[in-house]
C-alpha cells in the first residue's frame, strides 16, 4: 500500500517494467487505493527491489491518469501514464495480441498491425525517457520483459553512462516463428542496446544470438550458453553485449515460513472442511490466460470422471483464475469456454451443495494462496508454453510437510529444474489423464521422496540468487 510522499530523488538502481508493482484501483464511488499488480514479474522482483531501495518505473495499471512520483517504504515509484489509445495499441494490441502469442509458440495466431507497432515504439520511447530522468549518473537500469524491448537501445542513446540490463520473462521463440515478425530486426536492435540480455533458458539465448547474426550481421560467439554461466558475447562497435540464461524463481524462504504459520495451517484446514473434506483436492492457480492450459486440465478431469477412473465423491478440483487482459478478444473467448466447461462438469457430476469443480475468477492474497497450496493434494500446472511458471515453485515452497504432488507441463521453463514432478506433455490428453491418476493414487513414501527433491531445488535457487547472478553478469554486483 503506497503513501504518497513526493520525491525528487535520483536512484542508483532502477527497474523499468510495463507495470508498477502496485495497481491503482479506482472504486465506483471515486475512492482510490493501491493493490498488488498481477503476474510473476512483480511477484519475483518486488521483494528483491524492496531490499535495494531503488526506483521502479512503470504504468499504474489504469489508463488516462497522471500520478506524481512517490516513495513507498524507501522504494521510489515513478509512474508512466498511458492513454486509452496507448493501452489499446501498445498494451492490448502489440504486447498482448502480437508479441505474447508469437513468443508462446503461436498457440493463438498473432496479429500484425502497423499502427500497434507505431504505438509500441512511441510508448517504449516514453519509458526510456522516464528511466533516463530517474537514473543517477552511472546507475544500473534493469529493463523487464517483452513490452519494453526497444527501451535498452533508446535509453543508451539518451544516457550512454548507464549500465543497462534486460530480462525477458516469457519464452523467446524458435527463430522460425520470430522471423514472422515484420519488425524483427528493430526488436533485435532494441535489445542489443543492453549490456546484458537475459532469458530463462539457454535455448532462448542461443536463438537470440543466431538472430543477431542473421538479421543485423553481428558476429556472436559460438560456444553454447550455460545456465547462469558461460554467457554468449556479441561485439557491437566498441561494446561487448553478453547474452545469458538466468532461470527466475521465488522468495522461497519467505513462502516456506508463511506456510508454517498457524494462521495458514488453520486456514488450510478450514478450506478442506469447506470443500467437504474430500479425499483428494486438485488445484490450479493461474492468470486466466490461454497459454496456461486451464481448458485441457479441465477436459482431462472431465474424462477421468466420465470413465469412472475418478470418483466425484472423493475428488474435488479447485481452479483459482486471476482476471487478466479482459479486453483482448482471445481472452474473452477463452473465459467463456472455460466457464462453460466448469458448468458442464458440475452439471454432470455435482450434488447439491457439493460441486466437483470450484472455479473462482478472483485474485487472492498471499496468505490465502499459501493456505490453498497447503490444502491441495495435487497441484496441476499444464501450460502449453510458459517462460518459467512461478506457481509450481510456490506450491513446492509451501509443502514443508513433504505432502502433495506436482503435475507439471514439460513446456514450462520450470520443468528443466523440477524433474521430480509428474511431467506431462499438455498436448497429449491421455498422458495428462494418466499423470493425474498416478498422482491421485500415489504412494505417500514415493510422494515424500519426490517432494523432498523438488524442495531441495526450489529452496536453494530462490529469486535472490536469480537477481544476484544476473546483476553479477551485468557487472553491477560483486561476484559472490
Ligand atoms: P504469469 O507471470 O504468466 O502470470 P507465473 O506463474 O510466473 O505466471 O506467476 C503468476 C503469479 O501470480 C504467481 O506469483 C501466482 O501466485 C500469482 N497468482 C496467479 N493466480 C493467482 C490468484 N488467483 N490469486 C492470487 N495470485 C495469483
Ligand atoms: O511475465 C509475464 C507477464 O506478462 C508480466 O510481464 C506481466 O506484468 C504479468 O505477466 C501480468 O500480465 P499483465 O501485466 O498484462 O496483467
Amino acid at each position: 500500500e503506497g503513501n504518497a510522499e513526493p520525491s525528487e530523488a535520483r536512484a542508483e538502481f532502477v527497474v523499468v517494467a510495463n507495470r508498477l508493482p502496485v495497481d491503482l484501483d479506482r472504486a465506483a464511488d471515486g475512492t482510490q487505493r493501491w493493490t498488488q499488480s498481477p503476474g510473476g514479474l512483480v511477484s519475483a522482483l518486488e521483494p528483491f527491489l524492496r531490499s535495494r531501495k531503488g526506483a521502479w518505473v512503470g504504468w499504474p495499471g489504469v489508463p488516462d491518469v497522471e500520478v506524481d512520483e512517490f516513495t513507498d517504504e524507501g522504494l521510489i515509484l515513478h509512474p508512466v501514464s498511458l492513454s486509452s489509445a496507448d493501452v489499446r495499441d501498445y498494451y492490448e494490441g502489440f504486447s498482448n495480441a502480437t508479441l505474447w502469442p508469437l513468443y508462446h509458440d503461436v498457440v493463438a495466431p498473432p496479429i500484425f498491425d502497423r499502427s500497434w507497432w507505431e504505438s509500441y515504439v512511441r510508448v517504449n520511447r516514453r519509458f526510456a525517457e522516464a528511466s533516463a530522468a530517474v537514473a543517477d549518473e552511472g546507475a544500473t537500469v534493469w529493463v523487464q520483459d517483452y513490452q519494453l524491448q526497444l527501451v535498452p537501445s533508446m535509453l543508451r542513446e539518451l544516457r550512454p553512462d548507464l549500465r543497462i540490463g534486460f530480462f525477458l520473462h516469457i519464452p523467446f521463440p524458435p527463430v522460425e516463428l520470430f522471423m514472422q515478425l515484420p519488425w524483427r530486426a528493430e526488436i533485435v536492435r532494441g535489445l542489443i542496446g543492453a549490456d546484458l540480455v537475459g532469458f530463462h533458458r539457454p535455448g532462448g539465448a542461443q536463438n537470440f544470438l543466431w538472430l543477431a547474426r542473421q538479421l543485423i550481421g553481428l558476429e556472436p560467439s559460438r560456444g553454447s550458453v550455460g545456465v547462469r554461466s558461460r554467457p554468449g558475447m556479441v561485439q557491437v562497435g566498441d561494446r561487448t553485449v553478453r547474452v545469458g540464461a538466468f532461470p527466475i524463481s521465488i522468495d522461497a524462504a519467505g513462502l516456506d515460513a508463511l506456510s508454517r504459520t498457524k494462521a495458514v495451517s488453520e486456514r488450510a484446514a478450514q478450506v478442506r472442511s469447506d470443500l467437504g473434506n474430500p479425499k483428494t483436492i486438485l488445484l490450479g492457480v493461474d492468470r486466466l490466460d490461454y497459454t496456461k492450459g486451464i481448458d485441457l486440465r479441465l477436459q482431462a478431469f472431465h474424462e477421468l470422471l466420465q470413465e469412472g477412473r475418478v470418483n466425484p465423491e472423493d475428488v474435488t478440483f479447485v481452479q483459482l483464475a486471476t482476471p487478466s487482459r479482459e479486453r483482448v478478444e482471445h481472452y474473452q473467448r477463452m473465459r467463456g469456454e472455460i466457464e462453460q466447461m466448469v458448468g458442464r462438469i458440475n452439471g454432470e457430476f455435482a450434488k447439491v451443495g457439493h460441486p466437483v469443480v470450484h472455479y473462482l475468477h478472483q485474485s487472492v492474497n498471499r496468505k490465502e494462496l499459501a493456505a490453498f497450496f497447503s490444502a491441495a493434494d495435487i497441484m496441476v500446472v499444464t501450460p502449453l508454453r510458459d517462460g518459467m511458471n512461478l506457481v509450481c515453485k510456490e506450491y513446492v515452497a509451501c509443502r514443508h510437510d513433504l505432502g502433495g504432488a506436482l503435475v507439471l507441463s514439460e513446456f514450462a521453463g520450470a520443468a528443466a529444474e523440477l524433474s521430480s514432478a509428474f511431467l506431462v506433455n499438455p498436448h497429449d490428453l491421455d498422458g495428462v489423464k494418466n499423470a493425474l491418476e498416478q498422482a491421485i493414487t500415489l504412494d505417500p513414501a514415493e510422494g515424500r521422496r519426490r517432494m523432498r527433491a523438488l524442495r531441495r531445488q526450489v529452496l536453494t535457487h530462490d529469486v535472490d540468487r536469480w537477481a544476484r547472478s544476473f546483476l553479477e553478469a551485468l557487472g553491477s554486483e560483486p561476484a559472490a
